[in-house]
């Protein structure tokens, strides 16, 4: 009768919404082109739904009510990708949240271009030593301005000290759930030793897979893992691997560093399936680190570092995040140092002396790869200073292998890829940016760029995502117009640094034009065969070493001012062609 009672006053609660408010929350999970999973908690017993639209002022859409209860769990389906959505929280016709700070942005395809933009977090919940918790996130939002953040990667250590439901609910939502960032951004978690502590190791019973949603299905891209602890996902041109460095797996009581367990079987069909140009893999372990542990020392680090870092550089992992010690260490593109710090040799396992910094500083050039594999490496970072930053150092601090590092202030990271270009910075708890890299992958090279059919005029990107050098011009800018594209054109351009040359050649797919002007200089190394069905202008002047046929079924004009040079092979003739 006593809990009769308790319900139908927990129900009219509900009904009238007394006093009720959103205790937790709302964060988003499994964000893709078409979905999103939004969870809060509520202060007392009700149903909920989402009501959402493309404006705060009309969310025409909404949810069924969620089964009810404290803890609530909201899909949103069916929305179409790219596209910012806003949302509210309901109780029947009483809002509970909803202001224009909640929304979302719905993802990109998988293979998109786009810049992706991603904060990461180490360690994060402690019990915010010296305010540095709050200094790090308030800095880094201060940092990105207005800007969308597409995902929030969690390294691990999310809620100490025994990651319980109340030390979550202080140490992490209480810390994050008032600012627009656990909002608006899909979180991608990984467990640390201190989310899972005690017997939970083998159990894996504990508040951080209630909190976080089961992304081992692989709704958001990569092979299904089909376990809650680890799973991978796709962001534009990026595919995420997040791990498990904690639990223990099977009866054999398997780690992520035991090669046979489920969890690497799974990695290696996964990252041999990746097609994606980048590829980041996080954990909580750091492989590396003469921070607040020792990974020459401590047995589970070594283990990771000599068993499991082969198959990830087997693999050309790009970039390796981790956290567990409370320090800031990073090391430049490296590969093949597997044992202890005393074997790490520069010569042999440094594959760049760069600081990667590409601001124009000695030394500063971008890490370099290529997609094909004849360029190699790996970036590993440990950036466990998000909650605190203890000032334990192991005794050959800092490691030989990662050697830059930050001893005064916390902070986070902020991961940004555009197409071939990936930028990496550290945000302290000051504000600034304390260290920073750029990554690149296929630069110093041959491009061949298609124009797409009868264009009369084409925009030509620099494959550096900057204001770069238009050789023939000296112009400094991040695209050039060519009017009148032709097949075989070539264009130089460099990087405003002097880490870059890069050579773009035109492909037309038009065999046949109606017309052409070619007005343009056509830069050396050109070779252009042109046909058109009418006739063909030309006041161009022709580079060295260009081989030029201009080809009209009517006419051919050079006008003045059309000019060869030295080492030009150069014929024009009529005959053409005759269907454009
Ligand atoms: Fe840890």
């Amino acid at each position: 009768m006593k809990s009769k009672v308790a319900f139908l006053w927990l129900l009219v609660m509900c009904q009238f919404g007394f006093s009720q408010s959103v205790v937790r929350g709302p964060y988003l999970q499994l964000r893709t082109q078409t979905s999103i999973q939004v969870r809060f908690n509520t202060s007392s017993w009700c149903n909920a739904k989402i009501k959402y639209g493309l404006s705060p002022n009309n969310l025409d859409f909404e949810t069924p009510n969620t089964v009810g209860g404290l803890t609530h769990v909201v899909d949103i389906l069916s929305l179409i990708p790219k596209t910012k959505y806003y949302y509210a929280i309901y109780n029947g016709a009483v809002k509970l949240e909803g202001t224009d700070q909640n929304y979302f942005i719905t993802s990109q395809a998988t293979g998109d271009t786009q810049k992706v933009k991603v904060w990461v977090t180490g360690d994060c919940g402690t019990t915010d030593q010296n305010n540095n918790q709050a200094n790090v996130k308030n800095q880094f939002l201060n940092y990105i301005g207005d800007s969308y953040v597409d995902a929030w990667l969690l390294l691990g250590d999310n809620a100490y000290n025994d990651g319980t439901d109340y030390e979550y609910q202080t140490n992490f939502f209480g810390v994050y759930q008032n600012d627009r960032i656990m909002k608006q951004t899909a979180i991608y978690p990984v467990p640390g030793n201190h989310d899972y502590n005690g017997t939970t190791q083998i159990t894996h019973e504990m508040p951080y897979y209630e909190i976080f949603a089961n992304a081992g299905a692989a709704q958001m891209g990569g092979v299904p893992s089909m376990h809650k602890e680890y799973y991978s996902y796709n962001i534009g041109n990026v595919h995420f691997v997040a791990l498990d460095s904690y639990g223990m797996e099977t009866v054999n009581n398997f780690r992520l560093s035991d090669t046979l367990s489920p969890q690497v079987a799974w990695l290696k069909v996964d990252l041999a399936a990746n097609t994606q140009k980048w590829t980041v893999v996080y954990w909580h372990h750091a492989p590396y680190t003469m921070g607040t542990h020792n990974s020459d020392t401590v047995f589970e680090l070594v283990q990771i570092r000599e068993k499991f870092l082969p198959i990830l550089e087997r693999f050309n992992v790009d970039l390796v995040l981790t956290a567990h010690s409370h320090t800031y260490e990073r090391s430049r593109l490296i590969r093949g140092h597997f044992g202890m710090e005393n074997t790490f040799n520069p010569s042999l396992h440094q594959l760049s002396s760069s600081s990667g910094y590409y601001d124009g500083s000695i030394n500063s050039c971008p890490y370099e790869k290529k997609s094909d594999g004849s360029k190699k490496g790996t970036v590993y970072m440990v950036s466990g200073t998000a909650g605190n930053r203890l000032n334990f150092r192991s005794p050959t601090y800092p490691y030989d292998a990662l050697p830059i590092i930050e001893e005064v202030h916390g902070g986070s990271l902020l991961l940004e890829v555009e197409g071939n270009r990936l930028d990496m910075k550290m945000i302290g708890s000051n504000g600034a940016v304390i260290d920073k890299f750029t990554m690149v992958k296929d630069m110093n090279q041959k491009s061949t760029i298609d124009v797409p059919l009868n264009s009369s005029s084409f925009v030509l990107n620099s494959p550096y995502k900057e204001p770069s050098v238009w050789v023939a011009s000296q112009s400094v800018v991040p695209s050039i117009t060519i009017d009148n594209p032709v097949g075989g054109m070539v264009f130089h351009v460099e990087d405003t640094k002097g880490c870059f040359k890069d050579t773009l050649t035109l492909n037309t797919l038009n065999p046949c034009f109606n017309q052409r002007n070619i007005n343009s200089l056509i830069e050396n190394g050109s070779l252009i065969n042109l046909k058109t069905s009418n006739k063909i202008i030309g006041a161009s002047i022709l580079s060295s070493n260009t081989h030029v046929i201009l080809d009209a079924q009517n006419q051919i004009e050079l006008l003045p001012g059309f000019e060869t040079k030295a080492n030009t092979i150069f014929y024009a003739k009529i005959g053409g062609c005759s269907s454009p």
